[in-house]
């Protein structure tokens, strides 16, 4: 059913703007719709209002979302209904790992042993309706049997657990209200998934209606975007659209776009809404500071525009309060920058032999030393230290330099080359110019594996932290101590720009002044102990999250990157941000309707069930506190 309002009409007719598009090798010169057809395909505003009006009287708040246990769920019949609605979209949640068990019990297929061989490649994850990345905190109910955590005293079995019970298919705006209507009306959970790439497990939850947007694959090149404050080239995408194939859009017609490093983690989605940091963040900051607007499904079923002159409240906490807080967002028009040279750097450093531990970390001291130079030259480095057999190795896997040339980089880099080659550190750094970001971005930075058997933590080290010598000697002390006692680092030196300070969004305030964004996490293996996997975690959020924050009173961390279960999360995630974006919340969202971990005014919700004994289960029920 196609809605053609009056509306929408109006609607469309004030924000045309020009538009280039290609098509079959052609360039020819359309007027961009202010919609995509998938989001033209909405409810109409009677549509709307009959479904406000059928409203049975107002419901007391029940103090626990409706479970499948519960008289209240939906019958069977009603779920058949909604799927009539849906166009037949709605799925029945089958975990993927199901086909390695029969009757409760594990099998051995060839089907099963591809699908274990093949579990850490994302693009094959991504594609399923429900597998999520960070599965610990789903409770690992249903894996590939060699992958069972015995840890968690999981009987080698498959049931549904903490992921959701139906699946919205979306492929149009109408299916995602018809999902959000019925969610709020029988009182279920929802949850919206896109890649699930999300470290807190935020697109699961047990007895949950999810809507998955991983289909909603539209993008265009917009040649001139006339938006209030802003005539330029922009793009536009829909909430399917991952990292990669914007930048392909991106080098398809030579401008840049500020996004993230991973490949297949969705653009418009957790990313953008949660901040967004970028391999350009030192030159153009937060990719959430580049949004120009938003089209959005509000908890009341509504489509809206947000944007700079309407429902400017909105506006501003989406970029950058996070995902799955606010309602669920279909496309979102995005500033696009001029075509840039980059020159990219790549190495690996590993102990051994002769090159001792000590030596190491005093090459990496030199390194850190000058954090605030390479940022301010508008660097970007993305490394990682790890305990790789008794060893240390540490790879960069890619340092950026934006609008530089080979020639001034390697200038730029002879002082610490100098100390390195003086300290007898082996390395072999491979660097090279590209006149594009897209081409120096996609070999820079390759497909990364999807990794389920790890937990993280973080820290924003801010510039006083670095540039005073005895502080940054201090922090590195505390780096360096963690590492010592057993965790692995994931190291960013980058800042936002100068001035990136006074932009009025949501984006986490102590982002502005970062010079060095660090994270801590431990591994496990799926065979190892209860005991020890529990002290692993404990020592993450209890032990030694809490020496970082020490050194940085009053500064924050990445909720997207952060630590599941990270103590003050308000404040670390929003600073002096929350108080408006939880009022932003109960006006847009009272009834919660839309929930995720730690996301903007969960505090107003509890998961009893804990794994390890700490941790908060998705696969529990989801109750007011
Ligand atoms: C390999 C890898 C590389 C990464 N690289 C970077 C990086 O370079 N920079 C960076 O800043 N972060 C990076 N991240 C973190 C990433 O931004 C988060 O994991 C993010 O939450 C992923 O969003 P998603 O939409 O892909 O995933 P999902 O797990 O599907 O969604 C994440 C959250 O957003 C919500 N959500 C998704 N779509 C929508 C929507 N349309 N409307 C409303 N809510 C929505 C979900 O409900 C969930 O709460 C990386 C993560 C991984 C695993
Ligand atoms: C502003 O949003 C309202 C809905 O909240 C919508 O009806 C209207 O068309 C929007 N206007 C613009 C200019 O986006
Ligand atoms: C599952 O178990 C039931 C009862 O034990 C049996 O009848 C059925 O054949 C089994 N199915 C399969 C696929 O093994
Ligand atoms: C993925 O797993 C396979 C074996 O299952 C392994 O060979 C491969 O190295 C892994 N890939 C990454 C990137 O970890
Ligand atoms: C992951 O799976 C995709 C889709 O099947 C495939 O194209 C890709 O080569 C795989 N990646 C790896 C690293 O095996
Ligand atoms: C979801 O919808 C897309 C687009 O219609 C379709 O290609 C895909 O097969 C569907 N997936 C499932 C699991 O139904
Ligand atoms: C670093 O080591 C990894 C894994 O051992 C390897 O895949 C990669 O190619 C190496 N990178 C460089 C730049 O040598
Ligand atoms: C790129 O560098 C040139 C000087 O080499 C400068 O004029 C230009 O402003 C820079 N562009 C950006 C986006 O920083
Ligand atoms: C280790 O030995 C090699 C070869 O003898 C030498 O080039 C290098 O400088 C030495 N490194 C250190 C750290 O002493
Ligand atoms: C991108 O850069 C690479 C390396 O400089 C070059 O080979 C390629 O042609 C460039 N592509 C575009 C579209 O500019
Ligand atoms: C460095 O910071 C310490 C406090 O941590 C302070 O006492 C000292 O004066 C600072 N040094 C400089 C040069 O600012
Ligand atoms: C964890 O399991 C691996 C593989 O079985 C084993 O090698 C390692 O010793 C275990 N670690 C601990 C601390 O139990
Ligand atoms: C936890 O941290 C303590 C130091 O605080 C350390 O002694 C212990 O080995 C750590 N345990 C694990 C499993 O990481």
């Amino acid at each position: 059913m196609k809605a053609t309002n009056i509306a929408s009409a109006i609607f469309t007719l004030m924000y045309v703007v020009e538009a280039v598009r290609w098509s079959s090798g052609r360039q020819t010169l359309v007027r961009s719709q202010a919609m995509f057809d998938f989001e033209k395909d909405h409810l109409t505003e009677q549509e709307l209002a009959a479904v406000h009006s059928e409203k049975r009287q107002p419901n007391v708040p029940k103090k626990c979302k409706t479970y499948p246990t519960d008289p209240d769920w939906p019958s069977e019949q009603q779920w058949e209904d909604l799927d009539s609605r849906l166009d037949g979209a709605l799925i029945k949640s089958i975990p993927e790992a199901s086909i390695c068990y029969r009757n409760g019990s594990a099998i051995e297929s060839a089907q099963c042993q591809s699908l274990t061989d093949t579990w850490n490649n994302s693009t094959l994850r991504i594609s399923d309706a429900t597998s999520i990345r960070s599965i610990l905190f789903q409770g690992m109910t249903c894996m590939p049997p060699a992958y069972s955590a015995a840890f968690l005293g999981n009987k080698k079995g498959c049931e549904l657990g903490g992921f959701p019970e139906y699946v919205v298919n979306a492929t149009s705006v109408k299916q995602i209200q018809v999902a959000v209507l019925f969610a709020k009306e029988h009182n279920i959970r929802l949850v919206i998934k896109n890649t699930g790439h999300d470290f807190g497990a935020k697109s699961v939850g047990k007895g949950a209606l999810s809507i998955w947007t991983h289909h909603l694959k539209d993008s265009e090149y917009i040649e001139r975007y006339t938006g209030e404050g802003y005539n330029g080239k922009a793009v536009r995408l829909a909430a399917g659209i991952e990292v990669y194939e914007a930048y392909a859009l991106a080098k398809k017609h030579g401008i840049t776009l500020v996004g993230g490093e991973g490949k297949t983690v969705g653009y418009i989605g957790g990313y953008i809404q949660g901040g967004g940091h970028s391999p350009l963040t030192s030159i153009w900051g937060m990719a959430a500071d580049h949004v120009l607007a938003i089209q959005v499904v509000t908890a009341d079923g509504s489509f809206i525009t947000a944007s700079p002159s309407n429902n400017t409240d909105l506006f501003w906490a989406i970029r950058g309060g996070g995902g799955s807080t606010y309602g669920v967002v279909s496309s979102m028009v995005i500033k696009a920058f001029p075509q840039i040279k980059v020159t990219t750097m790549r190495f690996n450093m590993t102990t051994g032999a002769n090159f001792t531990k000590e030596k190491f970390w005093e090459a990496q001291r030199a390194y850190v030393d000058n954090f605030a130079y390479y940022a301010d030259l508008g660097y970007y480095a993305y490394y990682r230290i790890r305990h790789v057999n008794g060893e240390i190795f540490h790879d960069m896997t890619s340092w950026v330099a934006p609008n530089t040339s080979e020639v001034d980089f390697r200038v730029s880099l002879a002082p610490l080359f100098a100390k390195w080659k003086a300290l007898g550190v082996p390395f072999d750094p491979i660097i090279q110019e590209y006149d594009n970001f897209s081409d120096g971005w996609a070999d820079g930075f390759p497909q990364e594996a999807w990794s389920w058997t790890m937990r993280q933590a973080s820290r924003f080290f801010p510039r006083e932290n670095l540039v005073n010598e005895t502080n940054r000697a201090v922090s590195f002390d505390a780096i360096q101590g963690v590492f010592d006692e057993g965790a692995n680092l994931i190291m960013f030196n980058f800042r936002n720009p100068p001035g990136s300070d006074t932009i009025d969004n949501a984006v986490n305030p102590a982002w502005r002044d970062v010079l060095m964004f660090a994270l801590m996490f431990v591994t496990w293996n799926p065979a190892n102990s209860t005991e020890y996997v529990t002290q692993l975690s404990r020592n993450l959020t209890y032990e030694w999250n809490p020496r970082w924050k020490k050194l940085t009173r009053g500064s924050g961390t990445y909720m997207s990157e952060s630590d599941y279960i990270e103590p003050g999360w308000q404040q670390s995630f929003h600073g002096h941000k929350y108080q408006r974006l939880y009022a932003i919340k109960q006006k847009w969202d009272p009834d919660s309707v839309f929930y995720a971990q730690n996301a903007v005014g969960s505090e107003d919700w509890e998961m009893r069930e804990m794994i390890l004994g700490h941790l908060p289960s998705q696969n529990s029920r989801l109750c007011r506190t």
